[in-house]
């Protein structure tokens, strides 16, 4: 999670069973990435992945995906984009891809460059979220395609891990519920906001990042409002800058969402999903864990 995920989370997940994801754009160096990668490796603590914001131009991205080959981490996550030059780089190595997808045609994509795995985001996850329901993107995925699908999306208890094993998933992949944990960095305020807020609490707003992101309903986000700017808005119209906006936005939303999250709005913009409903205390990684995976 990006602005959320430290190598502490994923050392307490990796240690009660489940597996972890750092988010490589966290980083600002692909040396940092390095540093964290090492300091998982030193315990021998595996498997645990990386998550790469596909951004092929950038010499950052390169430098990830170097770091990750280097590294031989287990497994990258790949976002926001056609996984096709990560595949090709990183399964000879060994390194299994897994792809973010919202719908099928993405999916259909991903599966024919080789992923190894699909992550359906669904319409409950927090952060980018997808449009369909559980129901609807994993039943379609299972039936359509032979990789293992991991649901991404609304689970932070057994109840709904269950449902989601239960429409053919393999696994699940949980965000919002790790943010209020004792080894996650985020603002005190941050993590009492999780735990007062309903699901009804959630909405979904263009004004951060220029892509739809769900957010905690604040006064800050009432008074910046939900839809694009009006440049936004105007660049989107014309067919060139539509396709640079296109392929730009979800990099640009980043700085943006980073300048919010650290900047002198950081105590008002708190990313999370639907599932904060499920969330009344600070706890720790593994209690977490033990609530979605063990039958209570
Ligand atoms: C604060 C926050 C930051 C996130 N950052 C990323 C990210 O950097 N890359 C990514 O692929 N997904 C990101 N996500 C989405 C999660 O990987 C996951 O799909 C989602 O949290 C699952 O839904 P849940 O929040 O209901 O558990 C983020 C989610 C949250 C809540």
């Amino acid at each position: 999670m990006f602005m959320v995920t430290n190598t502490k989370m994923v050392e307490a997940a990796l240690n009660a069973g489940a597996t972890g994801v750092l988010a490589a754009h966290n980083y600002r160096h692909p040396e940092a990435l390095r540093k964290a990668v090492r300091k998982l490796h030193d315990k021998k603590l595996r498997p645990f992945g990386v998550n790469l914001v596909l951004d092929f131009e950038s010499e950052q991205f390169r430098g990830y995906l170097e770091v990750c080959k280097e590294e031989r981490v287990d497994f990258i996550i790949s976002s926001l984009g056609d996984p096709k030059m990560v595949v090709d780089a990183c399964k000879p190595l060994g390194i299994k891809v897994f792809s973010d997808v919202i719908n099928i045609q993405h999916a259909t994509k991903a599966v024919e460059r080789g992923v190894d795995a699909l992550v359906a985001v669904t319409r409950d996850a927090g952060g980018h979220a997808g449009r369909l329901t559980a129901e609807e993107l994993i039943y379609q995925l299972v039936s359509q395609f032979d990789v293992p699908v991991i649901a991404a999306g609304g689970v932070a208890n057994h109840d709904e891990y269950k449902r989601m094993i239960a429409l053919g998933a393999s696994g699940v992949s949980v965000g919002t519920a790790f943010i209020a944990t004792q080894e996650c960095d985020v603002s005190d305020e941050y993590k009492q906001a999780l735990i007062n807020a309903d699901k009804n609490d959630v909405l979904l707003t263009k004004r951060i990042s220029g892509i739809p992101i769900t957010v905690l309903k604040t006064p800050y986000i009432t008074s910046i409002g939900e839809r694009r700017s009006f440049l936004e808005k105007k660049l989107k119209r014309y067919k060139r800058l539509k396709h640079f906006m296109g392929n730009a936005m979800p990099i640009i939303g980043l700085e943006r969402y980073k300048h919010h999250v650290v900047g002198p709005d950081y105590q008002k913009i708190f990313c999370a999903g639907p599932s904060v409903q499920h969330i009344h205390s600070v706890t720790s990684v593994a209690d977490v864990v033990r609530r979605i995976v063990d039958e209570n």
